[in-house]
């Protein structure tokens, strides 16, 4: 029999990467290969996001694309799944702009693609299956890993939190957590092979894990107490974390374990007040930046990250230049700027004052340019220091890391050396776009 393929294009966040992991393990479970070629593929799955107008755009023009594809191939299965397909009313739409797709499926259902499938190929009658509200978690969807060295593991679902811009809590339901015992157990698994040296953990707001148990016991660091005791040589990242549940006890547990990797992902958003509060973020700029101090002086040599907004509804110069000045006081090693982008159905989308995209343009080059700067000093500050990476890849005679702030650093060295092992690189020279450095 001819082999089956399958193509899976992932849009969004690494939850979505992960739950395209999912996807493949079950299409591999009822006998379809992997393919990188769209023209072999027996099903296409279009894996969505809905975060910005932007992101549904692309996927819209990505789902056309195809059309001649199924036109050649009456027999090719196209399914498309994800946050985009969880809004209201966008399963018709994208049927009556692409008849051609088979399969709409949203996110609640989204373990039960095999059997969808399976369906389909039984039945060849296209439908659309979207569940309103959230199941319980549902464990032991088989996952086929694509990452090399890094490993993502769910630790919880959903988001409680309802900023005012953002669609995640309309499109993934409410907080639910995995249980200690079955994270432990893929951790474990994990580690295990060998293969994995860092697990990184996954929920839209990691800080809140646990509450939703409500037995006076576990929380977010009683979990990473948990893993970190798993013997081997592997460290721990999560993401992401929500500056108004980020606790003393989680900075001090990072700085005291060695297995818990020093990067920290600390979306702040906006640096004014009266943005933070109009956005429902529920801290204020001086709880943030305590944090920041606090994690600057038990952790020396963490890499703190961010995400920030340029352009919310009512964002005025004053707001804006606030944003830039937290900038400089956080000396981030990295931010990841957005310009606002309405949504439908979040309070925000009804909001007077909303800015103008010219404005909203300036603003975002403005921020880059700032953290440009402060990249490039911090960058210039790490030459002559002795920092641990993992080795990912050796290109000729020369091995290659990131920082984790994101830079890459070329290390030549004779020895032979493991990719996938951690090692103690000083770092020798800052050039424009990479750092030198060598083994000691
Ligand atoms: N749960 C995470 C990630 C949410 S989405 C968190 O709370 O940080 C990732 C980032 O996208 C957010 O941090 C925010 O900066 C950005 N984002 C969310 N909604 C947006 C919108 N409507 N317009 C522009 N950026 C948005
Ligand atoms: Fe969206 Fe806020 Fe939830 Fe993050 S915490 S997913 S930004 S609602
Ligand atoms: Fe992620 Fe996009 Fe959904 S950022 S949670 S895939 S809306």
């Amino acid at each position: 029999m001819k082999t089956k393929h399958y193509f899976i294009q992932t849009f969004g966040c690494q939850m979505n990467i992960h739950d395209s992991e999912k996807i493949a393990g079950m299409l591999k479970k009822i006998g379809y290969e992997e393919t990188q070629d769209k023209a072999e593929a027996s099903i296409i799955v279009f894996n969505t996001c809905c975060i910005r107008e932007s992101a549904e755009l692309k996927i819209m023009a990505k789902i056309g694309d195809i059309k001649a594809l199924k036109k050649a191939n009456k027999d090719l299965i196209v399914v498309v799944c994800g946050c985009m397909t969880q809004q209201k009313g966008m399963p018709e739409n994208l049927k009556k702009k692409f008849p051609f797709i088979n399969i709409i499926i949203g996110t609640h259902n989204l373990e039960e693609l095999e059997n969808y499938v399976l369906k389909y190929e039984q039945t060849h009658k296209s439908f659309n299956e979207i569940w309103e509200t959230e199941k319980e978690v549902k464990e032991q969807t088989p996952t086929f890993r694509t990452s090399k060295f890094n490993a993502w593991v769910n630790i919880m679902y959903g988001c409680n939190n309802f900023c005012t811009y953002c669609i995640v809590p309309y499109v993934r339901g409410r907080e639910r957590s995995r249980k200690v015992e079955d994270i432990k157990k893929e951790v474990e698994e994990l580690v295990k092979t060998n293969k994995y040296k860092t697990i990184t953990l996954l929920g839209q707001n990691v800080n809140s894990y646990g509450k939703d148990f409500n037995d006076g016991k576990t929380n977010f660091v009683y979990l990473l107490k948990e893993l970190c005791s798993i013997p081997g040589d592997f460290r721990i990242k999560f993401m992401t974390s929500h500056p108004k549940d980020f606790s003393l006890e989680l900075i001090d547990f990072i700085s005291s374990n060695n297995k818990m990797s020093k990067s920290i992902h600390l979306p702040v958003q906006s640096g004014s007040n009266n943005i933070l509060k109009i956005m429902n973020r529920r801290y204020t700029v001086e709880h943030y930046k305590n944090l920041i101090d606090e994690i600057k002086n038990k952790i020396p040599n963490a890499s703190i990250t961010t995400d920030i907004i340029v352009g919310f509804p009512g964002e005025t110069d004053e707001d804006f230049l606030q944003t830039c000045e937290l900038l400089k006081y956080c000396n981030y090693n990295g931010v990841f700027g957005f310009v606002y982008s309405k949504r439908k159905g979040t309070p925000a989308e009804k909001f007077e004052n909303q800015i103008p995209i010219n404005i909203k343009r300036e603003r975002i080059t403005k921020l880059f340019e700032i953290q440009h700067k402060i990249v490039k000093e911090l960058t210039d500050r790490l030459v002559g220091q002795t920092i641990e990476v993992l080795l990912e890849e050796k290109i000729k005679d020369c091995y290659i890391a990131k920082t984790d702030g994101g830079k890459t650093i070329k290390i030549k060295s004779e020895n032979n050396l493991i990719l996938g092992n951690y090692y103690n690189i000083k770092i020798k020279k800052a050039l424009t776009n990479d750092l030198i450095g060598e083994i000691i």
